[in-house]
């Protein structure tokens, strides 16, 4: 296994995984600093293009958007989302994730589950392809928005859901919208590390799409912590710009291009 992977699974029980989606190089540079696990997540087709769900990005797509954050990445693991159609069996799952290896360099690749896909993982892994599952609500194959695991038995068969992922190969798994009692029980009960998105403190880590924490896409369901509105402070920057040009105040004579030199 890659070395990058290794050191994500040593953190389990020792000490939380910071994770965060990145869709372009510029975000992903500053990501690289502080996280451990940077996503390109078919979240893009909601956050980016404007869909009403992640169904319509296509492989090219999000081939493209990993090319460019895989500029900004050093050090933290870089995992790209598969689009919906692209796993749909062995044989075009094995296929699609190659051609993802083969052209971005990415590290692994994660796949949502649908309760059936377990032999896709497996094989995907036998093939040498780090693979992070993803259950709960799974976008992909879920229409409601609702917190998942409720019920003992809902818990249990999410248990036994995360347990065939991980005897499939997966080297972690995503549990979105859990409630924290199922997400506690697969914590435990998992040797991979869990990966958390609105699922309580009860995981080995967190997610969150960097656009939505940042304020910038207009999305915050409860579980979203905007540490900042940079929608306010873009509108405020352009504002004042926009006021500069009509009033000719910039640009200003040090914008100026007179001489030889280009950059500041
Ligand atoms: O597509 C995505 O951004 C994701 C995360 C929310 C886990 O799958």
């Amino acid at each position: 296994m890659n070395k990058k992977i290794d050191k994500i699974l040593l953190k389990k029980n020792k000490s939380k995984i910071v994770s965060l989606t990145a869709y372009s190089k510029n975000i992903a540079k500053i990501l690289d600093k502080y996280v451990d696990i940077v996503l390109v997540g078919d979240s893009v087709a909601n956050v980016l293009y404007g869909h009403k769900n992640t169904h319509q990005i296509s492989l090219e797509n999000i081939v493209q958007h990993t090319l460019s954050v895989k500029m900004g990445i050093k050090t933290s693991l870089l995992v790209v989302d598969m689009p919906k159609g692209s796993y749909s069996n062995v044989k075009n799952a094995e296929k699609n994730a190659k051609f993802v290896i083969k052209k971005t360099n990415c590290d692994a690749i994660k796949i949502e589950s649908n309760k059936k896909n377990y032999k896709i993982i497996k094989n995907l892994v036998e093939n040498k392809i780090p693979v992070m599952g993803h259950i709960g609500y799974t976008p992909q194959f879920k229409k409601k928005f609702t917190v998942q695991g409720q019920t003992k038995s809902e818990a249990y068969k999410l248990l036994k859901e995360a347990k065939l992922i991980e005897k499939a190969g997966a080297f972690s798994i995503v549990l979105e919208c859990l409630s924290p009692e199922s997400a506690k029980l697969i914590t435990k009960e998992l040797r991979i590390p869990t990966i958390g998105i609105g699922s309580s403190l009860n995981c080995d880590g967190q997610i969150l799409v960097t656009d939505d924490m940042l304020g910038i896409s207009g999305f915050y369901p409860k579980f979203v912590k905007k540490y900042i509105n940079l929608n306010r402070l873009i509108e405020k920057a352009v504002k004042k710009y926009t006021r500069e040009v009509k009033l000719q105040k910039f640009p200003k004579k040090n914008n100026f291009l007179n001489g030889s030199k280009l950059r500041k």
